[in-house]
């Protein structure tokens, strides 16, 4: 028997919900997830054909799905997808913000300006966008869940690119900010924080061999994650089994943020630390 999670017949909106690969991408994972515990899933992305495998697994699951093709840096297209999920299914208790791009490299010095204020409009704007058009919807549902995609790399500094960590610290702020205004409405707001997960994402941009080894290596629990980690995470903070917890930033990764900032004797309790070894 299948755990409740009380999501049956919730409604709920995944951006990014198709996968630019095939393999399971956290979006793909959490809409999967999302209706295999009953929700009708409203997958959104930008690339339609993105999309096709997310359904299929859905279908096959027996779930219930909607793909709805939108640029979710466009205000008019994020109240557009909204108003297709409230018509489609009635209401809107979900939203899980998760389109993210590994954005230009460079410094403050040297960062493409233009590519960086593309990488704000997609990481951050967008979440600010979605949420603006489904929390009149969520208001009238009687509250909600809104779960945003931030990264490790946002609790931290020492990342090579100025860009994607930015952002992702900026989702952190935003998810406290979001968490206290909209409390008293009953619509939680929580951030995950995933860590080394191998995604298509990860492997397009030609992550493999010695390099995914020693993403597995460089957490304690020395275990490689995969998108189903973070959709696991999603549909917990998605429905009443998180009803008591909002503002809070769950990391998703093996325990590595854990060990930031540690000193090398320190993290050597938790077992071999490849990279601080190097
Ligand atoms: N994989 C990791 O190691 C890792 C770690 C930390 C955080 N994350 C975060 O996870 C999220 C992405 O996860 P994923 O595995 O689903 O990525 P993915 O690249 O597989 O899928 C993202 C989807 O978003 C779509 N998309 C891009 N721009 C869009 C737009 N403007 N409007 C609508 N859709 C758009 C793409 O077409 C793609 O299908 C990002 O926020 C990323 O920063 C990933």
């Amino acid at each position: 028997m299948s755990a409740d999670f009380g999501l049956k017949d919730k409604v709920a909106i995944v951006t990014g919900g198709g996968s630019r690969a095939p393999g399971i991408g956290n979006g793909r994972a959490a809409a999967v997830l999302l209706a295999g515990a009953g929700a009708h899933v409203v997958v959104v992305d930008s690339a339609p054909e993105n999309m096709t495998q997310t359904q299929k697994l859905i279908a096959e699951r027996g779930g219930s799905s909607l793909a709805v093709t939108a640029d979710v840096t466009s205000p008019d297209a994020c109240a557009d997808v909204v108003a297709q999920a409230v018509g489609a299914f009635g209401r809107l208790d979900v939203l899980v913000n998760n389109v993210g791009v590994a954005g230009p490299p460079g410094t403050v010095v040297d960062v493409d300006l233009d590519a960086w204020e593309q990488c704000l409009r997609l990481n951050l704007n967008s979440m600010v966008l979605m949420s603006r058009a489904a929390i009149p919807r969520m208001r009238a549902a009687g509250g909600g869940s809104i779960i945003n995609m931030s990264s490790a790399v946002g609790l931290a500094g020492g990342h090579p690119t100025v860009a994607y960590p930015t952002t992702k610290a900026a989702v952190v702020g935003l998810t406290r900010t979001m968490a206290a205004h909209h409390g008293p409405e009953g619509i939680r707001v929580n951030a995950l924080a995933p860590g080394y997960v191998h995604t298509p994402m990860v492997h397009s941009q030609g992550v493999d061999g010695h390099a995914r080894e020693q993403r597995r290596l460089a957490a304690p629990l020395a275990t490689e994650g995969t998108g189903w980690d973070v959709g696991d995470a999603v549909l917990f903070l998605a429905g009443p089994r998180s009803r008591w917890i909002t503002g809070v930033v769950l990391p998703v990764d093996a325990g590595l943020t854990a060990t930031l900032g540690a000193a090398p004797s320190v993290t050597s309790a938790c077992g071999p630390h490849p990279a601080r070894r190097a």
